[in-house]
């Protein structure tokens, strides 16, 4: 059974903000756009940078190293150098809470 665990308060992050979190010793990266919310792995698949500065374009986060694109909805990589996708987490609003699934679970 999922777990889920409360990483925000919905106020925490602006529309097209985002904010780090640590879940079980994992780095998620929460990102909000409109209404929704999503959680990424905070590790860039091509060579393990921090996506954490990345800029957020229509949906996609963006490497600040050497510029890989992924979609932060479905964790997809958009564009080399990267191929694999970054790991995507379920998310889910519980009243004013941002909850994230546990890594684990
Ligand atoms: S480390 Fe992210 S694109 Fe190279």
């Amino acid at each position: 059974m999922a777990t889920f665990v409360k990483v925000a308060k919905r106020t925490d992050i602006a529309d097209g903000g985002r904010m780090s979190v640590e879940v079980d010793g994992w780095a998620i990266l929460v990102f909000r756009i409109g209404d929704d919310v999503y959680a990424v792995e905070d590790v860039c698949t091509h060579d393990g940078q921090p996506l954490t500065e990345g800029a957020l374009v229509a949906g996609a986060v963006e490497c600040p190293r050497h510029g890989a694109r992924f979609d932060v909805r479905t964790g997809k990589a958009l564009c080399m150098p990267a191929v694999e996708p970054v790991r995507v987490y379920n998310v889910r609003i519980a009243g004013d809470d941002i909850e994230v699934e546990t890594p684990g679970s």
